[in-house]
């Protein structure tokens, strides 16, 4: 196991009827920014209900912020939080608000020159407003992460950063907001969370048994009660199990200790920055083309993930192969495609993505460094 240092400080208020905690963990006083989306929010009641809790606050809403949020619109929201001096940002909808809600908490208190800086160049973010988000979609685990990934419109260009400011001081995790998501977005959150417990497991063996069982226990969940929530969002019992299942997928929790990849996000980024491609849907085309570039680099867990996941027998070869077929049928299973085609993009698209890696300087991405400009190409080529 690798040495690790595990910090999570996020409160979590879980389930019905949690709301009505918030006036106790926003303190009295505090001005507020209550951000949300393209009005999912107002549609389903939690609009309401939030405003209801927050009666006795003063508040300012800012709607509108996008699906991959974007850098521009968050921009105007840093301006009304410096004019009306806020405290304190309220997040309600899915990962894109959360995400956006970090980046104005950070922005709104960076001193060393343009925030851009802090997604473009890594920039260090010394302070954030708090923030506390109350969500209404299970896929990204922003709500309890310190993670955020904005998109510059002008630019196409989407980047993340990190910083231990951006934890929620809480998050409320609503699976009956969840009811009214479209069936689309249930699909997304489902490959997303299974696709970020992948890109922390399987990479190579480094004695982690208690962390692989964790994950495999993610999968497997998600793998049961998935097309449950699928077939019917307002099922509360198996959207809850969703929504936590999405939660632990990227909370730290099964990172500890254990060799992490990331390559399918980084090359799945650009399929949005270029294409507008929803997240999820971009990790599920460039996943299995990662497997079949890399079967034999990561075969150990490939074939792990084959015995414990899928349950499949076989000779080595076959478990792989059967295992990358079985997570493709998974994913078509629930709506969502795997190949370039279905988005009627071809060798165009991978040599845009190879040339912007290659511009940006990067020679080798993933863990072990194993994902190459030339892995990079063919994996995206194996699902052309
Ligand atoms: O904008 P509104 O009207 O709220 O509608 C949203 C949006 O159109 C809708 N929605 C949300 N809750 C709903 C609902 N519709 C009906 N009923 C509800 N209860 O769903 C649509 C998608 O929302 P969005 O927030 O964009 O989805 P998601 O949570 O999947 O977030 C995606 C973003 O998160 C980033 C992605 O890159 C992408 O930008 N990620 C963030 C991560 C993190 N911070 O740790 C990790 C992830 O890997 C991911 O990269
Ligand atoms: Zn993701």
């Amino acid at each position: 196991m690798k040495n690790f240092e595990f910090y999570n400080p996020v409160r979590i208020l879980f389930g019905k009827d949690q709301l009505k905690k918030l006036a106790i963990y926003i303190p009295q006083g505090q001005k507020i920014l209550m951000l949300y989306g393209g009005g999912s929010v107002k549609k389903n009641g939690i609009y309401e209900q939030v405003m209801n809790a927050l009666k006795d606050y003063k508040v300012i809403e800012f709607g509108g912020i996008e699906p991959n949020p974007h850098y521009e619109t968050a921009m105007k929201a840093v301006e009304i939080v410096k004019a009306e001096k806020l405290d304190f940002i309220l997040a309600v909808g899915g990962g894109s608000v959360i995400d956006a809600a970090k980046f104005i908490a950070a922005a709104a208190l960076y001193t060393d020159g343009d925030p851009w800086n802090i997604l473009a160049k890594g920039a260090v973010v010394k302070a954030s407003l708090p923030i506390g988000t109350v969500l209404t979609l299970p896929a990204t685990g922003s709500e309890m992460n310190m993670g955020s990934v904005v998109t510059r419109k002008s630019t196409n260009e989407k980047f993340s950063f990190l910083t231990p400011s951006s934890f929620p001081k809480f998050s409320i995790l609503m699976p009956e907001a969840a009811a009214s998501l479209p069936q689309k977005q249930v699909a997304n959150g489902i490959v997303d969370a299974y696709v970020h417990v992948i890109e922390q497991y399987l990479t190579f063996p480094v004695n982690t048994p208690l962390q692989d069982r964790f994950a495999e226990s993610i999968l497997k969940t998600l793998i049961e009660e998935g097309p449950k929530v699928y077939a019917n969002p307002a099922d509360y019992d198996a959207m809850a199990n969703l929504m936590w299942s999405a939660t632990m997928a990227l909370n730290g929790t099964i990172a500890c200790g254990a060799a992490t990849d990331w390559s399918v996000h980084m090359i799945g980024h650009e399929l949005t920055a270029f294409y507008g491609i929803d997240h999820a849907r971009t990790l599920a085309v460039v996943l299995p083309g990662i497997w079949k570039a890399l079967k034999n680099e990561k075969k150990e867990k490939l074939i792990q993930y084959a015995e414990r996941v899928w349950n499949i027998s076989g000779t080595d070869d076959e478990k792989i192969d059967k295992a990358i077929l079985q997570t493709t049928a998974f994913f078509n299973s629930l709506g969502i495609p795997t190949s370039l085609k279905d988005y009627d993009l071809g060798n165009d698209a991978i040599n845009r993505i190879v040339m912007r890696f290659s511009e940006r300087g990067w020679k080798a991405i993933g863990d072990r460094q194993l994902v190459t400009l030339d892995v990079v190409r063919k994996a995206l080529e194996y699902q052309l």
